[in-house]
């Protein structure tokens, strides 16, 4: 079984919270498998950046980015070299720890 850990955040796991995950689906799916509501505003087909999270376990155990991936991520909220699209990213053999960041694109456009 894999697991996703995600370190505390104010919004989606106050207290941090660890998953079970399922291997091949996206992490955002697996993250509101769990009731994890992170947001996914162009629905999963890697024409936002709301899903961005940051892998800080198990990055290397992910599918490569693709282009157009890399491309979305130039336009993230803190973007970092461990950053990925949640919907683009799949759950591979290893556990993995993700933090989701603090902004999105949205909020930062509405001035918080
Ligand atoms: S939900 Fe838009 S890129 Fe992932």
């Amino acid at each position: 079984m894999t697991t996703i850990t995600i370190l505390p955040h104010p919004e989606y796991a106050p207290e941090g919270k660890t998953i079970e995950a399922q291997r091949g689906l996206s992490i955002c799916k697996n993250l509101l498998a769990a009731g994890v509501e992170i947001e996914h505003a162009c629905e999963m087909v890697c024409a936002c950046t709301t899903c961005h999270i940051i892998v800080r376990k198990g990055f290397d155990s992910l599918n490569e980015p693709t282009d157009m991936e890399e491309d979305m991520l130039d336009k993230a909220w803190g973007l970092s070299a461990q950053s990925r699209l949640s919907c683009q990213a799949k759950v591979g053999a290893e556990d993995l720890t993700i933090e989701i960041p603090k902004y999105t694109i949205n909020h930062a456009k509405e001035g918080h």
